[in-house]
């Protein structure tokens, strides 16, 4: 298939949900880039390169100069939150980046204040802010979202949008009947269905307005046959969910190396300390259960127990979250891994990760919003998979296991960015130079 990829030309607007730490260390970022006082680490789009052709062939370009994605001046931000502090006091309150630096940006940070949210306690009680919009149902909340957004993007004059969940995680929710179908969706819309969360009527609101939706947080959200289904059928890529950083990210590059030696692991235990907002909000246990599902699916999923009993059968595997305020955004994490070798001997590994969070996931926000809105330049829709690189959960068709080996998941990602630009997909096979070499003598 000849994909034509439509020009970045314009701005592209990123409409957040949730402007508290994430969203304005990233924010503040890309601004601070802008001005040539820091540099994008940790965003693939800006600083990685990619292989193309042979390796004998030299070309390595930065993945922002292969494909055609939207340059960091044309992006202007906008978002929602349910306190009104502006993005500059937001950021302060976050205390994730130091104050000199917010100063140097603080006129345009300043000029960012929230819109008023679409928000309920009864999905996420540790939170008090008056910010909210009011309206009689669930649908007409997603009516004034979807005003929000085009008076957004006419004021903003922006050529594109994408929306990027940045808000907090939400008590736990299973897939439910309401879910279904779109019909089933707007009818639960209308009854006001508690089955229906905030990040739902986010998520319709974006898709029907054509603006592509990617879930940083653990909660269903966009991952519901409804909101597949309309995404089909509008044409816009969705992608989630729950950014993956900090202890995860560590998991998903340790696991597949243990894996990949055939090395035994009967236990992994996660325990993490953090004292942000986000942490607070996972203190109540209904939260918590939400992103404990999303953390414990990993392992499985790389090791396979099933296929390799005598490895990883009895694996056990737990994960703790406590929230402690002197910490702030600095969460550290530990993982004491018991894993066995040659004959069943026994080895230990731990790992004490002193990390900050939303210094991890900021370059992921920017290279979703950049990449989601290639996916809709390029006429690909519904889930896009080939994000999984980025999220602790991903989001895969119903009946298909999520890849979370980080390696598997770079591969895709590249030979994603390949396929589209009509390159050829390295297999890593690397037997035809050997070949080559025999033909020439
Ligand atoms: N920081 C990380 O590394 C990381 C990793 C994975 C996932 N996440 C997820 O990203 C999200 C943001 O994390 P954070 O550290 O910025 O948290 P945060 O608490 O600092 O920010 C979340 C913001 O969302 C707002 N909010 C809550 N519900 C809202 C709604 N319905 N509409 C609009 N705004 C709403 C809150 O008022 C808050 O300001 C959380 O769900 C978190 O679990 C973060």
């Amino acid at each position: 298939m000849e994909y034509q990829i439509s020009d970045a030309k314009g701005k592209l607007g990123i409409l957040i949900p949730g402007l508290g730490a994430v969203a304005t260390t990233f924010i503040a970022g890309v601004e601070a880039i802008k001005k040539g006082i820091s540099q994008p680490v940790g965003s693939l789009t800006q600083m990685g390169n990619i292989r193309l052709g042979k390796r004998t062939e030299n070309r390595y370009p930065l993945i922002k100069d292969f494909v055609p994605l939207a340059g960091l001046n044309d992006l202007v931000f906008g978002g929602w939150d349910v306190y009104e502090d502006n993005v500059y006091e937001s950021a302060m309150n976050a205390k994730v980046l130091e104050p000199g630096l917010l100063h140097s940006v603080k006129s345009e940070l300043e000029q960012l204040r929230p819109m008023k949210a679409v928000f309920d306690k009864e999905y996420v009680k540790n939170l008090n802010g008056t910010n909210v919009k009011e309206g009689t149902t669930k649908w007409d909340l997603a009516e004034q979202l979807m005003t929000d957004i085009s008076e957004f993007k006419s004021a903003n004059n922006c050529d594109r949008l994408v929306m990027v969940w940045c808000a907090s995680t939400e008590k736990y929710i299973e897939e439910g009947s309401v879910h279904q179908t779109v019909e089933s969706f707007e009818e639960g819309l209308r009854n006001n269905d508690p089955s229906i969360a905030p990040s739902m009527i986010y998520a319709y609101a974006a898709i029907k307005m054509n603006v592509p939706f990617a879930n940083g947080a653990p909660n269903l959200t966009c991952d519901i046959p409804a909101l597949l289904e309309l995404a089909k059928e509008y044409g816009v890529p969705v992608a989630g969910k729950d950014f993956k950083t900090g202890q995860t990210l560590m998991k998903t590059i340790v696991a597949p190396g243990l894996h990949a030696r055939a090395l035994g692991i009967n236990g992994w235990f996660s325990s993490n300390i953090l004292g942000n907002r986000d942490g607070l909000v996972l203190d109540d246990p209904d939260n918590f259960k939400t992103k404990e599902v999303s953390k414990l699916s990993v392992l499985e999923e790389i090791l396979q127990p099933d296929i390799n009993p005598d490895l990883y059968g009895e694996l056990y595997h737990k994960v703790r979250i406590n929230y402690y305020p002197p910490h702030g955004d600095n969460k550290e994490s530990w993982d004491n891994i018991d894993i066995f070798g040659w004959l069943g001997y026994q080895m230990q590994i731990k790992i004490n990760f002193l990390c900050r969070d939303s210094i991890l996931a900021a370059p992921i926000v920017l290279d979703l919003a950049l990449f989601m809105d290639l996916a809709q330049r390029a006429g690909m829709s519904g889930i896009q998979e080939w994000l999984s690189f980025y999220f602790k959960s991903p989001q895969t068709a119903p009946g298909l296991k999520p890849e979370h080996d980080i390696f598997k998941q770079l591969m895709k990602l590249q030979n994603t960015l390949r396929h589209v630009m009509g390159e050829d997909l390295i297999t890593h096979l690397g037997l035809d130079y050997y070949q080559e070499l025999v033909e020439a003598l």
